[in-house]
């Protein structure tokens, strides 16, 4: 196994960080970037904002924002000119459901697995249009891709208009067909919008094969950014149609697509510039060989979890990344266990719940050492036995 790398990171060495899907963690050197490019704007904003950044006003398509726009596109497989910087994947679901048109009846598909508020964002839509949103139940455990697919597809009707899903859920940590439904979805007609949330760095992504209408990711997770780093991509048949979330200079300069959809006023644009920085310390650091690693012993300790809390497994090995969910046992205080971790071992773990059920998300990353999961599982039994 590869040496564990935790120096290399900002995070507090007296703690054990073993929630990184809810907010990631940046390396020293990739948060050095972000500010430096923070320093190169406070030396001269305008020379910054309107020559450096995007070269007067995006009319020329260089400058660094152009370089990070672009070194992301190629990470995705996915075409640059569809791609808009966002701060985070709320924000870009939300400008995706101000600009699609619903009318009276249409409904929205997406799975009983969806984040809670992009489900929020997506009944507010539904209820101001008279249009219907729909949660498929997916039970648990989940058989295999192929039944998933076909049993969500039953699902649909003529009156569906969109459909929304993540690619890895948040609670439940599966990682979803959305390959399979987008293709489908296609064909019929139907408007696709993938909540990638966890997806960019964790997993490898080829936006072009997905094929979805609207593809988001946080980058701030799994790429090693820091926070308020996302990217929405929009497909080309979309883009014409697509509304400003928030107009500006851009309605009148009219730059490219991507600009015309981040440009909001006065920005820091520093996180998404570290983009590059962020890549390359992936590289530099065998982050493929590392996710390999991760995530075997990811799955080795989730089956003991499983064991411990006399559980079954909610999905075969097929559904995972570098993050799993496992049962609890049905009587867990959520928020007791949560704040136990914490003020007794100093660990941050994520525990939550779908539908009735506790459940702790379990995580594993370069900074982490298999100990930090044992002591985990010990601190759970500790915790039972009070
Ligand atoms: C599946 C999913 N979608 C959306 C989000 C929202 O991300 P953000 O708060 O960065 O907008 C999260 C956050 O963890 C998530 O897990």
């Amino acid at each position: 196994m590869l040496a564990n790398i935790r120096s290399e990171f900002l995070l507090d060495p007296d703690i054990h960080y073993l929630n990184h899907g809810s907010f990631g963690a940046c390396p020293r050197e990739v948060f050095r970037d972000y500010q430096n490019w923070q320093r190169i704007l406070e030396r001269n904003p305008i020379d910054y904002y309107t020559r450096q950044l995007k070269g007067l006003f995006g009319k020329k398509a260089s400058g660094p924002l152009e370089e990070a726009r672009t070194a992301l596109a190629d990470f995705v497989n996915a075409d640059a000119a569809g791609m808009i910087f966002t701060p985070n994947v709320t924000v870009a679901l939300n400008a995706i459901a101000n600009s699609i048109k619903l009318q009276a009846d249409d409904e929205v598909l997406a799975t009983d697995h969806e984040y809670g508020t992009i489900v929020a964002t997506w009944a507010r839509k539904c209820t101001q249009n008279d249009a219907i949103l729909k949660e498929v139940e997916i039970d648990l455990p989940v058989s295999t891709q192929a039944e998933f697919v076909d049993y969500f597809w039953k699902q649909v009707t003529p009156n569906t208009k969109v459909i929304v899903m993540s690619h890895i859920t948040s609670a439940t940590a599966l990682v979803l067909p959305v390959k399979e439904i987008c293709q489908r979805a296609r064909k019929a007609g139907i408007i696709t919008v993938i909540d990638g949330a966890h997806a960019v760095g964790q997993i490898d992504l080829d936006l072009e094969n997905i094929d979805a209408d609207f593809y988001t990711s946080n980058c701030h997770k799994w790429l090693l950014t820091p926070k308020g780093t996302a990217f929405l991509h929009v497909h080309a048949t979309q883009r014409a149609a697509f509304e400003p979330l928030v107009i500006s200079w851009a309605e009148i300069n009219q730059p490219s697509f991507s600009l015309r959809h981040e440009m909001w006023g006065t920005r820091d644009m520093a996180a998404f510039l570290c983009i590059p920085a962020a890549l390359r310390f992936r590289e530099k650091h065998n982050w493929k060989t590392r996710h390999r690693e991760a995530r075997a012993l990811l799955y080795e300790f989730r089956d003991k979890f499983s064991i411990e809390f006399d559980r079954e497994t909610i999905c075969d090995q097929s559904w995972l990344a570098q993050i799993a969910g496992v049962l609890l046992p049905a009587e867990t205080k959520l928020f007791e266990l949560w704040q136990y971790l914490w003020e007794e071992h100093r660990i941050e773990a994520m525990i939550t719940r779908w539908r009735e059920e506790p459940i702790i998300r379990l995580s594993y990353n370069a900074y982490n050492t298999p100990d930090e999961l044992d002591l985990l599982l010990q601190a759970i039994r500790q915790y039972q036995n009070l």
